[in-house]
């Protein structure tokens, strides 16, 4: 039984085999209908239990739709109408969860939490968003760059904004992908401890600094989210604090020629990004969206195959 809790567990081979398992299984059902079931159903029987304490929209649809295409079913439960909305442990929804699912995707306030299920449930846990990290997007953002790019060696992915989950998970799987990362984030409003920690264990391949233009120069990739992250908004004050860090035509001119636009959306055109980028040619973010399916296709796989 395998875990996917965060990019940092996992090694460059990993990933690599990850990334080749989501092409394969794409590249294979191209133009079948979306409830199709894979030619070669991998997990039929098995059952997803999607356990979600903050909204969701593509995690959501594009886990569902995995585990059916992959023959299997799922059952979407709503943190505030189960027992644990009431007071029950997670211990023991662990417990319980692990005796009617085959594996467990969890969207969780704490990342804490998180650590806890996995700690006790049975199955397979998979961290669908913490306040900490959110390796499934980072692993359908890496699968997005290499379609674009052909690889991730060597790559330079700029994230510029709100050092949040989005942010290290992506750090973590640009890193441990042989790309460079840089962050550039307001002064006021820095990246955590541990944050820094990884960035500095990884010194000459992540960048800190407080300018969106020095991130953006010769950038491959231009990435950003939201300003203020489910549970963790920063208050309405901080938006002129933000403000240089917006994504707008001028910072895409910094980038290279050749630079794409990425975002994990929900987005705010006219916050961190505007409509010109995002609705723009260089922006990648409906195919990085798809590409979630794909991803965890690889990740249930992965957690769950014999
Ligand atoms: N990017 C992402 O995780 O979107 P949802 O919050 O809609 O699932
Ligand atoms: N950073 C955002 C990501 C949403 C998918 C949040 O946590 O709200």
């Amino acid at each position: 039984m395998r875990h996917f809790l965060d990019i940092r567990d996992r090694t460059g081979e990993d990933l690599v085999r990850l990334l080749d398992l989501a092409k394969r299984l794409k590249t294979a059902r191209a133009g079948r209908p979306k409830g199709a079931c894979d030619d070669d159903p991998a997990l039929a029987g098995r059952r997803l239990l999607m356990l979600f304490e903050k909204p969701s929209t593509r995690t959501r649809l594009s886990f569902d739709l995995a585990i059916r295409q992959l023959g299997g079913d799922a059952l979407d439960l709503d943190g505030a109408k189960l027992q644990l909305g009431r007071g029950e442990s997670i211990e023991d929804t662990a417990r319980i969860l692990s005796l009617f699912g085959d594996a467990i995707a969890f969207r969780g306030r704490r990342h804490a939490d998180l650590l806890t299920m996995a700690g006790v449930a049975r199955v397979p846990v998979i961290n669908a968003l913490t306040d900490r990290s959110h390796p499934c997007q980072a692993l359908a953002d890496l699968l997005t760059i290499r379609e674009e790019f052909g690889r991730i060696e060597g790559l330079a992915v700029a994230y510029l904004g709100d050092a949040n989950n989005v942010a290290r998970s992506l750090m973590e799987a640009v890193v441990t992908a042989g790309g460079e990362f840089r962050l550039a984030c307001p002064a006021d409003i820095p990246p955590d401890e541990d944050f820094r920690a990884f960035a500095a264990a990884h010194e000459g391949r992540v960048r800190l600094v407080h300018d969106a233009g020095e991130a953006a120069t010769g950038a491959d990739v231009i990435y950003t989210d939201t300003w203020h992250s489910m549970g963790l908004e920063h208050g309405e004050e901080a938006n002129a604090i933000f403000a240089p860090f917006r994504v707008d035509a001028a910072l895409m001119a910094r980038a290279a020629d050749h630079a794409i636009f990425l975002h994990c959306l929900p987005a705010h055109r006219g916050e961190e990004v505007v409509a010109e980028v995002i609705d723009g040619p260089a922006s990648r973010v409906w195919r990085q969206a798809e590409n979630r399916l794909h991803a965890q296709k690889a990740i249930l796989i992965d957690c769950l195959a014999d």
